[in-house]
């Protein structure tokens, strides 16, 4: 992919999932990558053997990694962690917004602790990283990206997930104001929202029958896959993409397009 060769990447959220793979995909590319991880060393390890194995398989695969601890609900840890990967890696081109966590719960019943940390960890983490990654890249006076890994839900309202439904509603809303305020500078910010994925974050990952379901509501009748959203990820930071500022780009195999409507409304139609 054009334009990725060389840069350095922070993905937060990097050891499990689609930052796994968005990690993965960076480094078969031959970009650096800082893997964000939190308090689980077991979990990074296994990553670190993912990439290596992929990159045993990948010719030219130049590309090299450093790990980063660090909980994107913590102002101190983001802080610390972008100054980590600016000493270690001489600089930040790329910050992937990838950590993401959700809690369910009727909206009346849910506590405001569950509730608080869902926004702190989605979109005031993700705030706060790409507020670090901006000074960052204004301070040394040359481009930079950022792409928030939202969801469908930014979109589509999500009965018993409402602080999951808003942090991904106000994803699209700082993507498009990071992006506007920050387009005189050449900074990028863009946004995919994936749909149903198969990821640890979904119980029904590792449920033949409830994945069943979920593939029952889904158009292209399948759920997508990590790979799938990193390809798009890396695509939305190539210089392919270097005129698109602002967006969301949904990878949900048509979930977003209304399929209630597949099917005719009534026996008249
Ligand atoms: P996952 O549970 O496999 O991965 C989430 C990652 O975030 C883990 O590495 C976890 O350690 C990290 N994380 C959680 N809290 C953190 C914190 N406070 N600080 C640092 N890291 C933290 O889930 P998945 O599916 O890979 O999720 C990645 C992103 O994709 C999330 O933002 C999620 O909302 C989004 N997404 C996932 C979909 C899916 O169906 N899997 C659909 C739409 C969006």
């Amino acid at each position: 992919m054009k334009g990725i060769k060389g840069k350095n990447v922070l993905v937060t959220g990097a050891t499990s999932g689609i930052g796994e793979a968005i990690a993965a995909y960076y480094i078969t590319e031959g970009a650096n990558v800082a893997l964000n991880y939190r308090n689980d060393p077991e979990k990074l390890d296994s990553t670190k053997e993912l990439i290596a194995q992929m990159c045993s398989k990948t010719e030219g695969c130049s590309g090299k990694s450093i790990a980063v601890e660090g909980d994107v609900s913590v102002e101190a840890d983001i802080v610390r962690m972008c100054d980590q990967v600016v000493n270690q890696l001489g600089s930040l081109d790329i910050l992937i917004n990838n950590a993401g966590i959700q809690t369910a719960a009727p909206s009346h019943e849910l506590k405001t602790e569950d509730f608080d940390k869902v926004i702190q960890v989605n979109l005031r983490g993700a705030y706060l990283c790409a507020r670090e990654a901006i000074k960052h890249f204004l301070k040394r006076g040359s481009k930079g990206i950022i792409i928030n890994v939202s969801s469908v839900h930014e979109i589509i309202p999500r009965p018993t997930y409402v602080s999951y439904s808003i942090s991904k509603g106000g994803m699209e809303n700082m993507t498009k104001t990071l992006a506007l305020e920050y387009a005189p500078y050449g900074i990028r910010v863009n946004a995919i929202a994936p749909g149903a994925t198969a990821t640890p974050i979904n119980s029904w990952t590792e449920d033949p029958q409830k994945l069943k379901e979920v593939e029952s509501h889904i158009p292209m009748g399948r759920v997508g896959t990590s790979e799938e959203m990193a390809a798009i990820t890396a695509f939305l930071t190539s210089d392919d993409a270097a005129y698109i500022t602002g967006q969301t780009l949904f990878v949900d195999g048509g979930l977003t397009l209304y399929p209630d409507f597949l099917q005719p409304w009534s026996a008249g139609e």
